[in-house]
């Protein structure tokens, strides 16, 4: 059965990792894809086509709020409507950790700007066509990171822990508008990402997560695109302002 037939969800940071995977989970629900990332999203595209599902992708730097307001009206002018968004692009790969007294300022910076003022400009460019749709979700990507308090990525975690913060107040507000809005913070993926942001400490990382859960294995990409379906389609009428841990039982809130 198509879960999200007739929908269209908006995937940011969909160029690859786990923002591809949720664009091709959904198009694989029947969903029609608008796929964007300040890198081509063409073979985002060009899967999610050749599995048979629709999708458009666009250069989008979530940055500017120029950029997002065009996300967004390029994504209507496609679909017709918006009613998901899922705000994936992040700052996550290549990030260097260190103690937090030692963190780079401008990193800082440029975490801050990405994952938390990125976001609420994803949110607020696509709040209006969401209303105009009648409602909509919008599914913000956290991190076990920020629940748990990762040490060594003090830039990161705080971002991540916004997340939440402006998960709960979205919810709030746009109750009315029959907007839900989550979080799903998962814990670590083997992605190139997670390569790139845990390099040598990779396989003691991975141990170390995988023991602290109760189920004792490490997260895969497609235990994450269930949640994401789950909260982009209809079965989540009810549900928002949650915080969704996907991470085996690490963390119980
Ligand atoms: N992989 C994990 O283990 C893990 C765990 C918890 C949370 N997350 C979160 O999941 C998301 C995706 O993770 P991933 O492993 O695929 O990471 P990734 O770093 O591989 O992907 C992030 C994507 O965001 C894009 N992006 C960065 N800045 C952008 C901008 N200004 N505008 C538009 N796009 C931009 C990148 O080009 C990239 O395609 C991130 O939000 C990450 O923080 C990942």
């Amino acid at each position: 059965m198509s879960q999200l037939a007739g929908k269209v969800a908006i995937v940011t940071g969909a160029a690859r990792g786990l923002g591809r995977a949720y664009a091709e989970a959904m198009a694989r629900e029947g969903a029609a894809i608008f796929a964007c990332d300040i890198n081509s999203c063409d073979d985002t595209v060009a899967a999610i086509e050749a599995a048979g599902g629709r999708a458009v992708g666009a250069v989008t730097d979530i940055t500017s709020m120029a950029s997002c307001t065009a996300m967004a009206e390029q994504a209507v002018r496609s679909f017709g409507r918006i009613d998901v968004l899922v705000n994936n692009a992040a700052l996550y790969a290549g990030l260097k950790g260190a103690r937090f007294e030692k963190l780079d300022e401008a990193q800082w910076d440029a975490v801050m700007t990405v994952n938390v003022k990125g976001l609420w400009q994803c949110c607020k460019a696509v709040v209006q066509p969401m209303r105009d749709a009648g409602g909509g979700s919008i599914i913000n990507i956290s991190s076990l990171a920020a629940v748990y308090g990762l040490p060594y990525g003090l830039d990161y975690v705080a971002s991540k822990a916004a997340v939440i913060g402006m998960t709960r107040g979205m919810a709030r507000e746009l109750g009315q508008d029959h907007i839900r809005v989550n979080a799903v913070a998962p814990s670590a993926v083997m992605t190139e990402g997670t390569e790139d942001f845990f390099g040598e400490k990779l396989e003691k990382a991975r141990k170390v997560i995988a023991a602290g859960q109760v189920i004792q294995r490490n997260l895969e990409t497609q235990d994450l695109t269930g949640t994401i379906i789950y909260l982009a389609s209809d079965n989540s009428t009810f549900v928002t302002g949650q915080t969704h841990m996907v991470d085996g039982g690490s963390w119980f809130l």
